[in-house]
């Protein structure tokens, strides 16, 4: 258990850091998002892109199959933050919504790039009616 969470803006700076190793030559728009797990643990991720355009990998995607890679599936997320260097409104694309719901705490809010700057709000929010099934 980590001894303080990260703040809402250590969460994006994080992000942003993340952003920096993109790999965008084609889009040209670097994405870095950062997860919040429910025991202190924050990994990242960036978009990496490939010459065959649908092979790209979104940034929130990668930084939650970073997580289960290294550290496995037991835990939740409880905060997320996406950004660009781009200075563009970047709301999680609907993949990576479904994708990151799987591991989304009850309470996870997200902040991400909107219109008018940073916008956070409760994750369900972003995915009302997620595909979900009981095992
Ligand atoms: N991208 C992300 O990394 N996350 C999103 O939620 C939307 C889009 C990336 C994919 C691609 O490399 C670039 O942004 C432009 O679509």
């Amino acid at each position: 258990m980590a001894d303080t969470n990260p703040s809402a803006a250590q969460l994006m700076d994080a992000a942003r850091a993340a952003a920096a190793h993109a790999y965008a030559p084609y889009s040209k728009f670097r994405v870095g998002a950062a997860l919040l797990f429910d025991d202190g643990l924050v990994v990242t991720g960036c978009n990496v892109e490939n010459m065959s355009y649908g092979l790209t990998s979104c940034a929130e995607r990668n930084a939650l199959f970073r997580a289960v890679s290294e550290h496995g599936a037991n835990r939740k997320i409880v905060a997320i933050a996406v950004t660009n260097l781009n200075n563009q409104a970047s709301p999680p694309c609907g993949a990576c919504r479904q994708v990151l719901s799987e591991f989304a705490a009850p309470g996870a809010v997200i902040s991400f790039c909107g219109a008018n700057g940073v916008e956070t709000l409760p994750f369900k929010d972003l995915l009302p009616f997620q595909f979900h099934l009981e095992f």
